[in-house]
């Protein structure tokens, strides 16, 4: 049994549900999971655990920044142990760019930081109109329009592949 740690970096929560999907598998597989959001105080400290799974979706083209200070106050620890890092974006639900090599998100990602997770992995989000500000709103449709996605402002459209969440952490569970 390992004692891992799934730490998430989330606006409107799908993040965090792929982490629920993951510490299922994982608890299924004999695993001990500790959730945990990189947006509270305290931050988990990577060195109680055997090995540390961070999620981070993508807003407007970035990554938050939560994600990158967690990654430098503890690289040594993410180093030294099996680590997986995912990132949720709704381009990936495009086929050419869903995968850690094509996936435009995933490469800026592995520019930014000299962090070089053991396991990675990209899935498609969620799109949510209902849940959005009048002005996300619009410029998410924009976006949709331009790239063939769905446009109708009450439309809520989940694009995330559930049997690949559980094939990465049936991963996880092997690192
Ligand atoms: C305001 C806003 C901006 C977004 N910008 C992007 C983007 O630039 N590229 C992209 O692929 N997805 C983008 N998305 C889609 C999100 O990555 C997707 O909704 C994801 O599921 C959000 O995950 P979260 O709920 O964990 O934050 C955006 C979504 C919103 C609401």
């Amino acid at each position: 049994m390992a004692r891992i740690l799934l730490a998430y970096s989330t606006v409107d929560g799908h993040t965090r549900k792929i982490c629920d999907r993951l510490s299922q598998c994982l608890e299924t597989d004999g695993h001990a999971v500790t959730l945990a959001s990189l947006s509270d105080m305290p931050l988990p400290d990577p060195e109680s655990f055997d090995k540390v799974v961070i999620g981070a979706s993508i807003r407007y083209g970035k990554h938050r920044q939560e994600l990158y200070d967690f990654i430098r106050i503890n690289q040594r620890s993410l180093d030294d142990r099996p680590s997986a890092f995912f990132s949720v974006n709704v381009v990936a639900r495009k086929p050419g760019k869903s995968s850690p090599d094509t996936n435009p998100y995933m490469r800026g990602f592995s520019r930014k930081t000299t962090w070089r997770p053991t396991l990675l992995a990209v899935f498609a989000g969620k799109i949510d109109y209902q849940q959005y500000s009048f002005l996300d709103r619009q410029v998410i449709r924009l976006i949709m329009w331009l790239t063939h996605g769905p446009t109708n402002p009450h439309d809520c459209v989940e694009f995330t592949d559930w049997a690949s969440v559980d094939a990465f952490g049936h991963r996880i569970s092997r690192l």
